[in-house]
């Protein structure tokens, strides 16, 4: 254990070596192409991994909660009352992008995945009230600290129609409600529908891609205070994706600013998850098609005009929510990994 910690340190140290000696950070090469470039964020690896915190602040200036903001960790107890609400994860997180100046995308106040126990238990008419009382009182929590919100995460089914269990049971104005809840209690943030269009093995979802831009289309039209859209990007290496420039000029042009919100890129493949077992990383030529694909839509983003945020969903290997695919930049050894360079070269050179 000693030897791989003192080889983390040693590529976290080499890291911030090279920065201060001036090798841009991805956020300094973002920066230069308009863009934020953030990562999603676990709560406990940031308290305890001094590594994760410095490679974090060093590397990205945007930074969404991987879980400290759901539904079921801020609102764990049943009501409506202060002590109903449990902020501690999700303030500290805020507190560090704070104090990195870094912006924070909150994530999410409505996803039917995080919908607990004792809510779904009450009445339609009760369970519209706590979620009304969630959505003011978290928002209002953080007045005045969060860039955007991920209001609502995943309404629209893979077939493309509007998803009709948890809190879709509300009724179909509960979407609008929650933008209009959310606007009212924060009027500085900005508000986003967050959505995946990827899936996998199939790759993109003409059918969930068609839902989603009538969702939108419709949200705008009857005024409901929308202002983005978040394409996740949860995508296995080696799948193809299409014109992923195309995808996101096609939601710009509703008119909303688009986010790049959950981009990773798993190695799916037994040899993987074999070499992850034995503390390695996978194949080179696997790692190269990682990183092709990362720089594919940072690039895509980096091209339209409207795309203002690429957020990778978890940066270092050591902390993931897809342990065995090895889906992000940095290897569980805060090394960059092929994909972190091909980030870079995609901000250069967004036709590279
Ligand atoms: O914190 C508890 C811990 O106390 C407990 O011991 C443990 C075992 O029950 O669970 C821990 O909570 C888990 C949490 O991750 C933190 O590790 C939850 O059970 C688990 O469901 C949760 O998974 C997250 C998942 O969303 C569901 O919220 C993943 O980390 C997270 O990467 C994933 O992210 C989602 C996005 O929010 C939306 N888009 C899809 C994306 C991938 O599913």
């Amino acid at each position: 254990m000693r030897k791989a910690a003192a080889v983390a340190f040693s590529a976290a140290a080499a890291l911030s070596a090279a920065r201060a000696l001036g090798a841009p950070s991805l956020k300094a090469a973002a920066a230069a192409r308009g863009l934020f470039l953030g990562a999603a964020v676990d709560a406990p690896a940031l308290a305890d991994d001094a590594d994760y915190a410095r490679v974090l602040g060093e590397q990205f200036d945007m930074l969404t909660p991987e879980n400290a903001m759901k539904f079921d960790v801020l609102h764990p107890r049943p009501g409506f009352a202060a002590g109903s609400y449990d902020f501690a994860q999700a303030d500290a997180v805020v507190a560090f992008a704070r104090s990195r100046g870094m912006r924070v995308r909150g994530h999410t106040l409505v996803w039917h995945r995080t919908h607990p126990a004792w809510a779904a238990a009450l009445s339609r008419e009760q369970q519209r009230e706590v979620l009304q009382n969630h959505v003011q009182t978290v928002v209002a929590h953080f007045r005045g600290k969060i860039y955007c919100w991920d209001v609502v995460n995943e309404a629209v089914a893979d077939d493309g129609t509007l998803r009709r269990r948890s809190w879709a049971a509300l009724g179909p104005g509960y979407i609008a409600d929650a933008f209009r809840w959310a606007r009212v209690a924060d009027p500085g943030a900005k508000l986003f529908y967050n959505d995946y269009v990827d899936g996998y093995p199939h790759g993109p979802m003409p059918a969930k891609i068609d839902g989603i831009l009538r969702l939108v289309r419709r949200l705008k039209q009857e005024g409901v205070p929308i202002d983005g859209v978040g394409l996740q990007m949860h995508l296995a290496a080696g799948l193809h994706y299409g014109d992923l420039r195309e995808l996101i000029r096609r939601f710009a042009r509703l008119g909303v600013e688009v986010h790049i919100t959950e981009l990773d890129v798993a190695v799916v493949s037994a040899g993987a998850a074999a070499r992850h077992l034995l503390g390695q990383e996978p194949f080179s030529g696997e790692l190269r098609l990682q990183a092709q694909m990362y720089g594919e839509v940072v690039g895509a983003c980096a091209a339209v005009p409207a795309c203002k945020a690429v957020v990778v969903w978890g940066f270092t290997d050591k902390h993931t929510w897809l342990p065995l695919f090895s889906p992000t930049i940095f290897d569980a050894r805060y090394a960059p990994k092929p994909a972190y360079e091909a980030v870079r070269r995609a901000l250069a050179d967004p036709s590279s």
